[in-house]
């Protein structure tokens, strides 16, 4: 049969693809039009749950390149060698409106990158910001309920963002971060992209770094003002996926340099505020960053639902070398992704083009479940051990062992002499020209004047005064004056 017939799904073809079968020619349909029926049921199943975070997004795939050497710091496999390139899967996305929200809000931005290496792939799943809202993950739901819609107005509102904000001081570095010039990126080629949790690097003598990832944008950072943005979204709500679309096609290689940053592990407890902290980010005079190699996107995915809507990232994807921290936020995401992914693709979802391993095999006695499609071969038993040279454990542990002592509990004391919330928002703000800050005040103004309750204001106000007399001066002025027009 020639390539331009038509088939249904079994591959037979198909007559009429214009007109339904029916009894007569103004007649009743015939339940017999296979071909109007599998149109119609498959139509019906085209969407999937969207992701509750970060539903919105574009990706691309590439390569990682090792420029220079870390093998003192990690054994990992792929970063083992000097002019090594690991192919890459990377999904860009904004985090709190759904799959038909638009690209230029303010809203940090996802940066997931999947390095396809010959030990298995590893998801490092990070932001365009180098901190995040909260610390602990019992309170990730209601974070993400408060931003975004309403259960009842459908709307995200002001009154619940804020109300969140109020009473999580932590959020007040990230918030500082989100209402500043970089809230707003012109583009996804356009913003560095961050780990930003503390993950732990292992080398080859078993010793232990405390590891944190900057991807800087090779572009340039371009941001977008308030106003910028809302003509953007009403030109293009496509903007970030036209844009990084576009440029790939036309042959634009849009590159970041990964830089790291490493704390031996002894240092983590006598340092000055908690390194697991992802509230707060590590000085670059205590720890300067150290260039590892150069991520480039190169090539557009065939299908944007198959390999972007089903792409499925998680923190937990470690290859060996490379392990976690004992960051509370990150263990939260350990479980998350893919449980996640479970629900929103299937157990089956790592068998997926894009999610599966390309430099290896995935090798274990995971068998079966919905949509499986791996036979893993003809004699291969589906039980361990066996006496047939089935796969088996290596028995070297893939990172360091982490020290833990102390009494089971909910624990929020903190742990270290300067674990504050409110003063690397001031530093953040002191680092500021008079023009940034300028527009960091009407940004924030512009949101907390809009809030109903006098308390959630006033509980806001002390988070910025708390991280600089003058930026909470300056904030409590602006929305009085909004308040008041
Ligand atoms: C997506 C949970 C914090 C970055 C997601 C998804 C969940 C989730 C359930 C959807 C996954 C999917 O359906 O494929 C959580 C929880 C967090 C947390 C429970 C805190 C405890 C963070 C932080 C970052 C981050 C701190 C960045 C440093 C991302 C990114 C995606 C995502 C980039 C999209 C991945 C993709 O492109 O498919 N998160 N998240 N999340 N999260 Fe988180």
């Amino acid at each position: 049969m020639s390539q331009r017939v038509l088939t249904t799904e079994s591959g037979a073809p198909v007559a009429d693809n214009q007109n339904s079968a029916t009894a007569g020619a103004g007649g009743p349909l015939l339940l017999q039009d296979q071909h109007l029926l599998e149109k119609l049921a498959r139509f019906n199943r085209e969407r999937i749950p969207e992701r509750v975070v970060h539903a919105r997004g574009s990706g691309a795939y590439g390569h990682f390149e090792v420029t220079d050497d870390v093998t003192e710091f990690t054994y990992a496999d792929f970063l083992s060698t000097v002019g090594r390139r690991t192919e890459v899967f990377v999904r860009f996305s904004t985090v709190a409106d759904s799959l038909g929200g638009a690209d230029a809000v303010r809203d940090p931005r996802g940066f997931a990158v999947k390095f396809y290496t010959e030990e298995g792939n590893y998801d490092l799943v990070g932001n365009n910001t180098p901190v995040f809202f909260i610390k602990d993950p019992i309170k990730f739901p209601d974070f993400i309920h408060s931003q975004k819609r309403d259960p009842f107005t459908g709307r995200q509102e002001p009154d619940n963002v804020w109300d969140f904000w109020a009473h999580s001081p932590e959020a007040t570095h990230q918030v500082t971060w989100l209402m500043g010039d970089r809230g707003i990126p012109a583009s996804y080629r356009h913003m560095n992209g961050y780990g930003s949790h503390t993950y732990q690097w292992t080398n080859s003598a078993g010793e232990a770094f405390f590891v944190k990832y900057h991807f800087k944008t090779n572009q340039g950072i371009r941001s977008l003002s308030a106003e910028q943005a809302a003509e953007t979204v009403g030109r293009d709500a496509n903007s970030h996926q036209t844009d990084l679309l576009q440029a790939i096609e036309r042959g634009v290689r849009p590159s970041w340099t990964l830089y790291v940053q490493l704390m031996p592990a002894a240092e983590a407890d006598g340092y000055r505020f908690n390194p697991f902290d992802v509230t707060k980010v590590w000085p670059h005079q205590d720890y300067p960053l150290r260039r590892v190699g150069r991520l480039v996107l190169d090539r557009n995915p065939d299908n944007v639902f198959a390999e972007v809507e089903q792409a499925a990232f998680s923190p937990n994807n470690f290859v060996p070398g490379i392990g976690p921290s004992p960051d509370k936020m990150l263990q939260g995401r350990l479980f998350a992704y893919a449980d996640a992914h479970r629900y929103r693709l299937g157990v089956n979802h790592t068998q997926l083009a894009v999610n599966a391993p390309k430099a290896t095999t995935a090798r274990n006695y995971g068998r079966d479940g919905l949509m499986a499609s791996n036979s893993q071969g003809r004699a291969a038993k589906n039980y361990e051990p066996n006496s047939y040279d089935g796969p088996a454990e290596t028995g070297r542990p893939l990172s360091a062992p982490l020290a833990v002592d102390g009494h089971t509990g909910t624990h929020a004391a903190p742990l270290h002499t300067k674990d504050d919330d409110f003063f690397q928002a001031g530093e953040l703000y002191r680092l500021m020209s008079a023009e940034e800050k300028s527009r960091l005040i009407a940004n924030i103004a512009g949101g907390l004047s809009q809030v109903s309750r006098d308390d959630v204001i006033e509980k806001n106000l002390a988070h910025f005064h708390a991280a600089d007399p003058e930026y909470g001066r300056r904030v409590e002025e602006a929305v009085r004056a909004l308040r008041e027009d």
